[in-house]
């Protein structure tokens, strides 16, 4: 381990232990080269700015070629063409933080800036590599995004303890209570509501029982609150905020670090952007150093953010009509739940049985003819990998219903397949 890296590790544990003791052995070694990306950092903002590494006129006005600059018409030219900082352009960074608190009713618990990510994957690919090891143990929500085998496996070899949260089709804290029980010393978490595949999203009572389960815990307990399909909530009276915050006000910084997973994938309904954020219950101190190591990740793999995408992420945030273009899409959402629910109504409980769903873009129904989502590993796939196969309830059947096609009935889990979700 270098110099740096050592006082950046000594930085963490005596500012927030719990990030200290969770990170990997590859997050232990990171700390920013002081190259041409730590000078250009160094030199924003100074009268004479001589860091290459792009071009520019005299003045530093970025120089695009006509038919690139023609497609761009008023986003800032600064922002779209020239490089962004690697944890992302300041007043971006302040305008997602602003919403994200907007959106939770303005707490005031201090929490740190967001870093710009590639998306919400790359956001929780950040993640695993700082703080997923072999011995690690990643805690996962059955069924979950399939994705977050291989975010959590591929690289690292950590153990997924998987568990249910149903009880006899209803949710139960006390199932995650048990597989935190059998976690062998450090640990990441993986809450996701609105869930993907399940579609469901908690009222009051079962929020303030999955805090209460997870802040008992002793840590270290890195915990990833993904918030994939916020806002997309279709019922009244259910809970009001994401858990982030919830867990974020009564944290522990000697046993948790809480982290928020957000973007504009769905929360701008800006599929391909590739813009995600990472916010975290550490800050001072310790937010610079998960920054510079975020960063050191960031500049070994993707470099830095997409400018254009940053820009129209800015101007979206920027436009006081977004809120109500957003509430149209998800009314959308929410007729085409309503729909589902009727449907439900009209069919034999004993062949087709729905799981408790209220958010996101999904459904999950078990029915007494096998079969399973199309693109994912079969049961006995995931069986022979994790030794459980994540499908719980009944020996039948569980299938993915997806809302966020036209026509999403009961029998489109075999129609469209996910797509990418
Ligand atoms: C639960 C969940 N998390 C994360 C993602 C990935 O988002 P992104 O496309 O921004 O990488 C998805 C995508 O569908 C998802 O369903």
């Amino acid at each position: 381990m270098t110099n740096e890296a050592a006082d950046l590790e000594a930085t963490l544990l005596r500012e927030h232990p719990a990030a200290a003791r969770s990170l990997s052995a590859l997050g232990r070694t990171l700390a920013f080269p002081k190259g041409i990306p730590f000078q250009a950092a160094q030199a924003r903002g100074s009268t004479i700015n001589a860091t290459l590494g792009q071009l520019t006129d005299d003045r530093g006005h970025p120089l695009p070629l006509p038919a690139i600059a023609r497609g761009m018409v008023g986003l800032d030219p600064r922002q779209t063409f020239l490089y962004a900082p690697i944890e992302g352009p300041p007043a971006l960074r302040e305008a997602w933080l602003a919403r994200q608190r907007r959106l939770a009713g303005e707490p005031t618990v201090p929490v740190s800036a967001p870093f710009v990510t590639h998306g919400l994957t790359h956001g929780l690919s950040l993640l695993a590599d700082l703080f997923v090891d072999a011995d690690t143990d990643v805690v996962l929500p059955s069924p979950c995004w399939e994705n977050y085998d291989l975010l959590f496996t591929m690289r690292t070899g950590a153990r997924i303890v998987p568990y249910s949260p149903w009880t006899e089709g209803a949710f139960d804290a006390g199932r995650l209570a048990a597989a935190l029980a059998t976690v062998r010393g450090k640990a990441l978490v993986v809450l996701n509501f609105p869930s993907n595949p399940t579609g469901w999203w908690p009222d009051p009572a079962h929020a303030r029982a999955l805090v209460d389960v997870i802040l008992a815990h002793p840590g270290p307990l890195v915990v990833v609150t993904d918030d994939a399909y916020q806002g997309f909530v279709y019922e009244e009276g259910l809970h009001d905020r994401s858990l982030f915050w919830d867990l974020a006000e009564r944290a522990d910084p000697e046993r948790h670090l809480i982290v928020k997973c957000d973007g504009a994938t769905k929360e701008l309904v800006f599929f391909s952007s590739r813009v995600g954020f990472l916010t975290h219950s550490a800050t001072g101190e310790a937010e610079r150093v998960i920054t510079e190591k975020l960063k050191t990740l960031v500049r070994g793999t993707v470099g830095s953010a997409s400018g254009p995408a940053l820009s129209l992420v800015a101007a979206a945030l920027a436009d006081p009509r977004s809120d109500d273009a957003f509430e149209d899409r998800r009314r959308l959402m929410a007729g085409r739940y309503r729909a589902l629910r009727r449907a439900l109504k009209n069919l034999d409980p004993s062949r087709l049985r729905a799981w408790p769903f209220n958010a996101a873009y999904f459904a999950r129904s078990s029915s007494s003819a096998p079969s399973r989502c199309r693109g994912g590993p079969s049961p006995a796939a995931r069986r022979a990998r994790h030794g459980h196969d994540r499908l719980p309830g009944p020996a039948c059947a569980a299938r993915r219903v997806l809302l966020a096609r036209r026509g999403a009935h009961p029998g489109a889990g075999r129609g469209p397949g996910p797509a990418r979700p």
